[in-house]
């Protein structure tokens, strides 16, 4: 069955996705880019057996990824609405990824290593009505998990997500430091590398991408 026949509702465009809600409830999201879907919903399925909060997964085939829709804002819509908010938000993030080193990377992902979200920002986190659940499971990989972490404190230090007010980035970016490993500096390089080599970056950011940088290294 395709989307045109169906009763649909776009609910969200991604940089690289459209998400819509189906008339039975569920999601489905479908890459623009033509990425076949599966290898990210046998991921979700695989972390969601073992307890990750990770929406189920109902169907997949290489052009849709349907699954189970988690109301309620992204982080990064709760920081903008609610910036008072934004502490516990960045204790919340740091749980999640205490979440994900716990948990053992499967084989079948490439790499050697952890379990690497590699993209886990307030953008891909929805505030669901049983807590944070982790969506976008695309650039998932296996490596070293400070990279993974040092990438979404970029990600909140530096990102223009929203202009969400200094005093609420500071508090998020305190919040959660104070919820990892310290050991994030020194993956701070890979993790800049990587950030700067995804997609198009303006040279502000590229120039704070760098200050942060230097500041973990001196
Ligand atoms: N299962 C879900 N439940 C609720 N919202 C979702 C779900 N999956 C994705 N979304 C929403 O759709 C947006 C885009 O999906 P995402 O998987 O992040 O694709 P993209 O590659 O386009 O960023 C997310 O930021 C989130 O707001
Ligand atoms: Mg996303």
């Amino acid at each position: 069955m395709t989307l045109r026949n169906e009763a649909h509702r776009l609910l969200a465009s991604g940089r690289e996705s459209d998400v819509y809600l189906r008339s039975d409830g569920l999601l489905v999201k479908r890459a623009r880019t033509g990425r076949d879907l599966v290898p990210e919903a046998e991921l979700m399925r695989h972390l969601h057996a073992r307890g990750l909060p990770v929406p189920r997964v109902a169907d997949a085939s290489e052009h849709e990824l349907v699954m189970e829709y988690v109301p309620g804002p992204r982080m990064s819509q709760e920081l903008d609405a609610h910036p008072w908010r934004a502490a516990a938000l960045g204790r919340e993030l740091a749980d999640l990824h205490r979440q994900l080193d716990a948990v053992r990377a499967p084989e079948f992902l490439p790499g050697e290593g952890d379990l690497l979200h590699l993209d886990l920002h307030p953008g891909n986190v929805v505030l669901g009505p049983s807590g944070p659940v982790v969506v976008d499971w695309a650039s998932a990989t296996r490596g070293d998990r400070r990279v993974d972490v040092a990438l979404s404190w970029l990600a909140i230090a530096v990102a223009e997500l929203r202009p969400f007010k200094r005093l609420a980035r500071s508090r998020l970016v305190r919040a959660f430091l104070a919820g990892v490993d310290d050991a994030v500096r020194q993956a701070m390089p890979a993790a800049a590398e990587i950030r700067l080599s995804r997609h198009h970056r303006d040279k502000a950011e590229v120039d704070a991408v760098n200050r942060l940088v230097a500041s973990c290294t001196d």
